[in-house]
Order: structure tokens, then sequence, then C-alpha cells
């Protein structure tokens, strides 16, 4: 494992370039515009798609953009067995002048340099991961909506594909990029969401993968999310697994509190808890509008005494995909905090606005987030 990742870390080498193979089978403008009308979350998917090759002998290599279609992978595929895969998820936005951009791409190309490392995969070269972007855009730029609040999700992946049932870090794994036309996450847009408390489950655990964004932790959250959903919830909450009494995160979103008018309260990355983007960007314009922001520990006791004396005013969930969701109400078995009906908190929807705004062009990028994906000037 050592070896694999020795010979992978940030290398010298020169940048990768790829050959582009255009699909003989794209759809239509028209069928295309047919899906850019709803575009849903994560169910449709553009003409073209990036594969990168790496081995532990040549290390990165063959980047392309080809016609998006089925991997081959020989059943005995490490990944198939093992779940040595992880991914990311970013959002190329179009502006009101038709030009395209995406919102700190370098933040995740180096947490999925850092979810490599704790799945024992190679580390993509953060060039490598931006200019991946910015290949599959090129090409499939006209699959970007520009209705409010769509976006084209672009989901990076990484998976081991060695033909080999011994358990160890494979030497053969293969990066893809593949992109979604969205719109909302949730059914229903940005209303306010019930959430479930997870009481019998945990996502991570001290020295688990829940800092890494790995396909495992999912597939994890995915028998209490069925519960969520059997219970009327959207999401699904996670304590910590050790003592069970500290929020942890939603089974793919993070979790802000808002204390009074001006202190926002998120919980502290404790390595099971994802570093999110949305969240970091979060806390930057919480603290530009003067809101105190405290990463700390946050216990369902606080939750529960804090909605009741009235000192939590709201509640909310972000990520990518979710971007900021207000939380109405905490459900469990004999649980409920907070009121199912309630409307969407002031501040969570101003932070919203906000942080919609930049993403969209609306308002000055002042802390430089934005990347533009389509400028000639950036093929370089
Ligand atoms: C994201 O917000 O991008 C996520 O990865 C959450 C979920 C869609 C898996």
């Amino acid at each position: 494992m050592s070896q694999t990742i020795a010979a992978t870390a940030a290398t010298e080498r020169a940048p990768l370039t790829f050959t582009v193979t255009p699909s003989t089978h794209a759809r239509s403008a028209a069928e295309r515009e047919a899906i850019l009308a709803d575009p849903g979350f994560g169910k449709n998917f553009t003409d073209h798609m990036v594969t990168i090759d790496w081995t532990l002998d040549e290390g990165w290599h063959d980047a392309r953009v080809t016609a998006y279609g089925p991997l081959m992978l020989d059943p005995a595929s490490s990944v198939l067995h093992y779940a040595q895969e992880i991914f990311e998820g970013l959002k190329a936005y179009r502006h009101a002048d038709g030009s395209i951009w995406t919102f700190r791409p370098e933040k995740n190309a180096e947490r999925m340099q850092r979810s490599a490392r704790r799945l024992a995969l190679p580390e993509l070269p953060a060039r490598d991961f931006i200019e991946s972007i910015k290949q599959i855009v090129a090409v499939d730029g006209d699959w970007v909506p520009s209705a409010p609040e769509t976006s084209l999700y672009l989901r990076p992946f990484m998976i081991a594909n060695e033909t080999f049932l011994g358990v160890r870090a494979a030497h053969k794994v293969g990066y893809y990029v593949i992109a979604s036309p969205a719109g909302a996450y949730f059914h229903g847009g940005v209303a306010p969401v019930k959430i479930w408390l997870a009481a019998d489950y945990s996502r991570a655990g001290r020295g688990g993968t829940g800092a890494a964004k790995c396909g495992g932790n999912y597939a994890a959250s995915l028998l209490p999310q069925m519960e969520a959903n059997e219970n009327g919830c959207a999401q699904v909450l996670f304590l910590d697994g050790e003592t069970g009494t500290r929020i942890d995160e939603l089974g793919g979103m993070n979790v802000f509190f808002v204390h009074g008018t001006d202190t926002l309260v998120t919980p502290r990355l404790t390595g099971s808890i994802l570093e999110g983007v949305t969240r970091d960007s979060i806390m930057q314009l919480a603290r530009d509008r003067g809101m105190t922001v405290e990463e700390r520990e946050v216990t369902l006791d606080e939750w529960r005494d804090g909605v009741a004396s009235g000192a939590i005013t709201e509640v909310f969930a972000c990520g990518t995909a979710a971007v900021v969701t207000p939380i109405a109400q905490l459900k469990g078995k004999d649980l409920e905090i907070g009121d199912a009906d309630a409307p969407a908190g002031e501040i969570t929807m101003a932070i919203r606005q906000e942080l919609t705004d930049i993403q969209y062009g609306r308002r000055p990028d002042r802390h430089g987030w934005l990347t533009r994906l389509d400028a000639p000037e950036s093929r370089a």
C-alpha cells in the first residue's frame, strides 16, 4: 500500500492532455431541451464522459473524453468486492450572460486527494482534476441549464478496477467524470424538510472513513434512510459512533444551527464528518455578515433544549446537491424536536440567497471562489 501511495502522490510530471472522441449518438437539441426543462436530480446524463487510467507502473495516463456509456468491468474487479471507491460532487452554473462557471473546484480536488489517501487509491493532481471538469463542460456545455436553481451536477469518481480478489490496494484504477443536469435535490424544492434520527445506526466510527467521500459511507446510510422515508422524513441524522450523544451529520449533508440572530454553530470536524465545501463557504459568509461562527461539539440534548428554550432559532442542512435546505423538525422513536410546519428561517434563506447569488454570478465573487469553465483562455 505504501508503495502505491508513494508512487502516485503529487508528482513532477507534466499535466495530462486529453483526447476527445465525439459521441456518434449524441441527443438532438430537442431531446436535450426536453430533459433540461425538468431535470430532477441524478437521473439524466450528458452525451460524454471523461476517463483517466492509472496503473502502479505507469501512473495516470490515457486521459480521454468519449461517448457516455457503460463501463466494461471484469466480475473480479476489486471495487465490486471491497468497495475501494471515492467520489466528488460539484456543479457547473450558467450565468445570465451565458458563461459557465464552477465553485471552488480546488477544494473538491483536495478533498478527493484526501479521500484517495484514506481509501489507498492514487491521488489525481488538482490541475488534472480541474482540467477533467473543463473537458466535460467543453463538449457538453449545452447541457448546463439556465432556469433558476438549475445546474449541471458533475460527478468525478474513482474505482479500483484491477481483476484480483486479494485484499490489498489495487494496482489498476479508473477515474471518471460524468455529468447530470440538476434541479432541486429534494422533491418539493427548498421547502423545509423533516429529518429522522437514526438511533440504532452509526455512519462512521473513530479511525473509520467518515471524513472520506467514499461510496461505503453512503451504502451504510441507506437502511436508516429507508427508515427515514417510512417515517415521512427526507434525510437521516447520525450521531457520533462512540457516545451516541453528539450530532455528526446527515446521510449526505452537513448540519448548522442558528442561535438567536448572530451565532452559527456546526459540529466540529472530528474525522467522522465530511469536510463539506458548502459547509466551509457558509461559515465564511456568516463571518462576513458579522455572525459568530462556532465549530464545536453539538449534542442532541443541546438541540432539544435549545429549541425548547428558543435559543436555537433555525436549523439547516447543506451540501453541493442540497445547497442550503431548512430543517423544520427532527423526528425519532419517541422524539420530536421543532415544528413540522415551521417556515424556512430568515437567516437560513438569506445565507442560501447569498451563496447562490455568488454561484450564479448575481453578486460579486469577493472571495475568488468561481472558476470559469467555458472561456477559451481557461483551456490553456
Ligand atoms: C453532494 O452534495 O454533492 C453529495 O455528494 C450528496 C449526495 C448527492 C451524495
